[in-house]
């Protein structure tokens, strides 16, 4: 039996430490499912659209209708873009009243783009405490 005890690597320990900061700090996030049949008081599915009949069977007759394949297949800087993509972005500009409309993987994701991009050295950006996570997070990447 080897008594020799088990040694992380450089690398684990300090994943181990960040662990224990986040923890300290009350940072560490967890995955939690709601139970079936729960009761929803604190999703952004404010309309129930995610449980929607009408919804739902519009979904699977545009999905049926236009798309041939599931998912993009990559980037769209790549060739993962579609026509289907770009109307959907139209069709959203349109009902906003906006010139373009970019559909993005999440909110997060949205607020990381434009912050990457919009702001330019010298701008300056206000926000408080209150302001969403993606916010914060896209703000700072981009100093
Ligand atoms: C203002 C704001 N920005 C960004 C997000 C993040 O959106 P998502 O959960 O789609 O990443 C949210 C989510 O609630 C939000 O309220």
């Amino acid at each position: 039996m080897d008594d020799e005890p088990v040694r992380s690597s450089p690398l684990e320990q300090r994943l181990s430490r960040l662990l224990h900061r986040r923890r300290a700090e009350s940072r560490l996030r967890n995955l939690k499912a709601s139970p079936p049949g729960s009761i929803d008081f604190s999703s952004n599915d404010f309309l129930s659209l995610s449980t929607s009949p009408q919804l739902r069977q519009s979904f699977l007759s545009e999905l049926q209708a236009h798309s041939s394949q599931l998912g993009s297949t990559g980037s769209r800087l790549l060739d993962g873009n579609s026509e289907l993509a770009e109307s959907l972005e139209r069709e959203l500009a349109a009902f906003h009243g906006g010139q373009a409309g970019l559909l993005t993987n999440s909110g997060f994701d949205a607020n990381v783009s434009l912050f990457s991009c919009l702001p330019q050295a010298g701008d300056v950006i206000v926000y408080d405490e209150l302001i969403h996570a993606s916010v914060h997070e896209s703000v700072h990447r981009t100093r």
